[in-house]
C-alpha cells in the first residue's frame, strides 16, 4: 500500500466540533470525518451543520446509527429513521452509514441481518453513499452471516488484544467488506501511562518519527486497514498525525509482535 492510500480520518467522538478544527483539517488535506448520531450528546450532526454547513460538502462523512437516547437498538424502524434523521440534520446525505457496535444488543444472525438490510436499502435508495458495520468488540459477531458490507470498521493499534484482532480478521474473511477501516489507534489517549512503557518506533524502518506518529502508523497494520479514524481537537496534533502515513513499517517486527501477542493470550 502506498502512503497516499492510507487515509487519516478525523474522528469526532471526543471533539468539541469547532469550526477552526475543520478548516485546519481541510488545510492539512484531511478530508474525511467520522462521527455518530450519539456523539456530542446526540447533537453531532446538527452541530456540524450549524458551525460548518458550508464546509461539509468538502468532506467525506461517515456516521453511525444504533445508539438511541434510551440505549442501543437494532430495531429496523428506529434504524431507518436514524439514517433519515442523519441526512436531515447534517443537511446532506452521509457518504457512509455504519451500524454502531451491534454487539451491544447481542443480536442473533437474523436480527443482525435485518439491521444491516436497513442500511443496505438506505444506500441503495440514495440516503447514504455506502453502508457498513463499526464494532468495538467483534468477538460476539464472528460466525454471523451478513450481506457484503462496503465497510467494516474495527479497533486498531498496539492496545488491541490478540482475541479482538483475530475476531476482526475473522469478520473480514467472513463478510468480505470492500474496505476495512480502523479506529481509536491510541485507545483514547496517547498520554495514558501505558504509552510511557511502549515506544512504537521499534515497528518503523526509519527512526525520525515521533512516538505518536509511530503509534498511528503501526495502527494501519494492526490489523491491516486502509483508513484510521483518530481523534484530536488540536490542529497542531492533527498536523503531527498526518505526517505518520509516510513512514514504512517493518513487517517482520509486526509479525513477531502478533506471534508474541497470541502466545501471551
Ligand atoms: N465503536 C466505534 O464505532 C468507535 C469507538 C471509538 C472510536 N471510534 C472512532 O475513532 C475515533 C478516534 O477514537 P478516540 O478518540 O476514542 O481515540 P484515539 O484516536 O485513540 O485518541 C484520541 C486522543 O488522542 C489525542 N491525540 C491525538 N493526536 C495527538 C497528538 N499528536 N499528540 C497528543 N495527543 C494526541 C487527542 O487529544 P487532543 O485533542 O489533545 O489532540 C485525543 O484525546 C473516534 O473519534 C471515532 O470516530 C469509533
Amino acid at each position: 500500500m502506498r502512503p497516499a492510500d492510507r487515509r487519516t480520518v478525523l474522528g469526532l467522538h471526543r471533539s468539541r466540533h469547532r469550526r477552526d478544527l475543520l478548516t485546519g483539517a481541510l488545510d492539512l488535506g484531511v478530508t474525511a470525518l467520522d462521527t455518530a448520531s450519539n456523539y456530542l450528546g446526540h447533537h453531532s450532526h446538527r452541530t456540524l451543520a450549524a458551525v460548518a454547513g458550508d464546509l461539509l460538502p468538502k468532506f467525506s462523512i461517515s456516521t453511525k446509527v444504533g445508539y438511541v437516547e434510551d440505549g442501543h437498538s437494532l430495531d429496523p424502524a428506529r434504524l431507518r429513521s436514524a439514517v433519515e434523521r442523519a441526512a436531515k440534520n447534517l443537511g446532506r446525505e452521509p457518504d457512509t452509514v455504519l451500524l454502531h457496535n451491534p454487539e451491544q444488543s447481542t443480536p442473533d444472525a437474523e436480527t443482525l441481518r435485518k439491521a444491516c438490510a436497513v442500511l443496505a436499502d438506505a444506500a441503495a435508495g440514495g440516503l447514504c453513499g455506502a453502508w457498513g458495520v463499526s464494532t468495538w468488540d467483534p468477538r460476539p459477531l464472528v460466525g454471523l452471516d451478513l450481506p457484503r458490507p462496503d465497510v467494516l470498521m474495527v479497533r486498531c493499534g498496539l492496545l488491541v488484544s490478540s482475541s479482538v484482532l483475530d475476531a476482526g480478521e475473522a469478520l473480514v474473511t467472513g463478510w468480505r467488506p470492500a474496505a476495512v477501516w480502523g479506529m481509536s489507534p491510541f485507545g483514547g489517549s496517547p498520554i495514558a501511562p501505558v504509552w510511557e512503557k511502549v515506544d512504537a518506533r521499534v515497528f518503523l524502518r526509519a527512526a525520525d518519527a515521533t512516538p505518536v506518529q509511530a503509534a498511528l502508523r503501526v495502527a494501519f497494520a494492526l490489523p491491516k486497514v486502509a483508513a484510521v479514524a483518530v481523534g484530536t481537537d488540536d490542529t497542531g496534533h492533527l498536523r503531527e498525525l498526518v505526517g505518520a502515513t509516510a513512514y514504512e513499517i517493518n513487517a517482520d517486527v509486526v509479525r513477531e509482535y502478533r506471534h508474541l501477542l497470541r502466545q501471551a493470550a
